[in-house]
């Protein structure tokens, strides 16, 4: 074993990962975020020598990641950061739900200038499982934790490794639950060696850094709320939201950008009354093209809850994402 005079931090968040079932055979009916991460990590043969020998394992949080928040997200970057600030650590592995990894790596992404890989990984069936896969996917974020050159925020899944900005989880039950639509993984983990098809993302700047560090300083998390475009669509909700103070608005607009009328007349009064909106399409690939004219702003090509992220860090302050 080559020994690496740096360690590997592993931080616990939970998820199905950690679930545990009454029975072995079940794979939907069990708890998520039970088990604790230092037992996760000891009880996966080889996953020290696949980190080089020096591992440490952290809690930050033990939730079902559909209750993700800003107070775990906050907690979460700022213990990623100060891992990655210290030269004794090579890269940081989170262990995470599946249901929203997508949010919290594009949230890292965005706060975090990630030199140093952050792999979050996850699984599709609880630790108990009779065939659980979330021991290969620690194996296999450690191999990407190693591999020479990796750097940024990324997501490790089923054999794939994919970027922050595209990931996406794709299927409520195969345990090859995510993708990224046009774009493609970055690449692929196979027998502990990483295969890319991509660079790695370039060096990541973390431009919404400060928006961080106002969160941490006590500013309150900003209201924003995704609406969704559909055949007999009103604007009663959004009407409503602007009522009970919210700041911005996402929506899930059709194809290329297009909003039921009675929907778009309320978007345009919650903009005229300085709620910031943002669209992006329902569509599950590619993004709106732009169109002269078009009255509401686009969220540049992110999914509806990434974009949500990127409104919520603009309304702290950060500029767009490009
Ligand atoms: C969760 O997201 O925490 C539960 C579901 C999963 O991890 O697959």
């Amino acid at each position: 074993m080559q020994v690496d005079t740096q360690k590997i931090v592993v931080l616990g968040t939970g998820g199905t990962i950690a679930g545990r079932a009454q029975a072995a055979g079940d794979n939907v009916g069990y708890v998520a975020g039970e088990v604790g991460v230092q037992a996760l990590v000891d009880a996966v043969p080889g996953l020290a020598q696949a980190a080089g020998g020096a591992l440490a394992a952290e809690q930050v949080a033990q939730i079902d990641s559909k209750d993700m928040d800003g107070a775990v997200w906050l907690a979460l970057a700022q213990r990623v950061q100060a891992h990655l600030g210290d030269p004794a650590v090579r890269a940081v592995v989170v262990t995470h739900g599946t249901d929203t990894v997508e949010e919290t790596a594009w949230f890292l992404h965005c706060v975090l200038a990630a030199h140093k890989p952050v792999v979050l990984t996850c699984a599709m069936r609880p630790a108990t499982a009779v065939t659980p896969d979330g021991p290969q996917n620690l194996l296999d974020a450690m191999a990407v934790a190693r591999a020479p050159g990796a750097r940024g925020v990324l997501v490790v899944c089923a054999g794939a490794l994919h970027g922050a900005r595209a990931v996406q989880k794709v299927h409520p039950y195969r345990v090859d639950a995510f993708a990224s639509g046009e774009a493609g993984p970055l690449g692929w983990v196979e027998e502990g060696q990483v295969r890319l098809a991509q660079d790695w993302p370039s060096a990541p700047d973390g431009w919404a850094q400060a928006a961080l560090e106002k969160i941490a300083n006590g500013a309150p998390w900003p209201r924003v709320e995704i609406l969704t475009s559909h055949a007999g669509a009103t604007g009663a909700v959004a009407d409503a939201l602007v009522r009970d103070g919210v700041q911005g608005l996402v929506v899930a607009a059709t194809g290329n950008g297009t909003v039921h009328h009675a929907l778009e007349a309320a978007l345009l009064r919650a903009q005229q009354a300085g709620v910031a909106v943002r669209l992006t399409t329902r569509c599950a690939l590619g993004q709106v093209v732009p169109r002269a004219g078009a009255p509401l702003p686009l969220a540049r090509g992110l999914s509806p809850v990434k974009a949500r992220i990127a409104l919520l860090l603009e309304l702290l302050g950060a500029p767009a994402p490009q």
